[in-house]
């Protein structure tokens, strides 16, 4: 059975209040980048989607969006074992456009990296990363991060798309997990 999170919730890391006006500061930096151009915004799914709906509507230059899929194999369900694969393509061609990925969170890297190198042959005009938490601590590959929300340190968090075993990604907040009280109630 699907467990309360009250029952492993460290803190909130980070409110709704606190991430719409982190949003609403990063749509208006990448509407003032992009002035004069359009965007093919594309979101990894799923932790993506939230933060993409929320940002796009901050954003006031011509977009487009797309959607991607990427799935990691190997150890561990819960974080990416550095073996990625492109499960999901976009669904228009990009080249001489503008395209930015839309992420939930970037950890070790490997899923960015493997989605801009995925990308990139396709000769887009530009090739930009935006995503809403960066666990920079924790990074294993050197892939340049355009636009971050919020850095955060080495925890696991969940809510606002993202997910433990594919459940609370509807949470509005961001909350880090107490992995003793995690376990604990397994
Ligand atoms: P990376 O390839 O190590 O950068 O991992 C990126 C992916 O791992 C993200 O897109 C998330 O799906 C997942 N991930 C990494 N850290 C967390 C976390 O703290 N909570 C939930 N998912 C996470
Ligand atoms: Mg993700």
């Amino acid at each position: 059975m699907i467990r309360d999170y009250h029952e492993f919730l460290e803190e909130v890391m980070i409110d709704s209040a606190a991430i719409q006006r982190r949003i609403e500061a990063l749509g208006a930096q990448i509407s003032k980048d992009y002035a004069g151009e359009e965007i093919v915004l594309v979101c990894i799914l799923r932790g993506g989607v939230l933060f993409l709906a929320d940002l796009i509507r901050q954003i006031s230059v011509p977009i487009n969006i797309e959607f991607m899929s990427v799935s990691s194999y190997g150890v561990g369900a819960r974080q990416s074992s550095g073996q990625p694969r492109i499960t999901l393509d976009v669904n228009s061609d990009i080249r001489n456009r503008n395209v930015m990925l839309v992420e939930d969170i970037v950890d070790s890297g490997h899923t960015i990296k493997a989605v801009v190198d995925f990308l990139s042959t396709r000769q887009p005009k530009s090739l930009r990363v935006c995503t809403l938490l960066d666990k920079y601590e924790r990074r294993e590959v050197d892939i340049e991060v355009d636009y971050v929300g919020f850095q955060i340190p080495n925890k696991f968090v969940f809510g606002y798309g993202l997910d433990i075993d594919e459940y609370y990604r509807n949470l509005p907040f961001i909350g880090s997990v107490d992995l003793t009280r995690y376990m604990a109630s397994e």
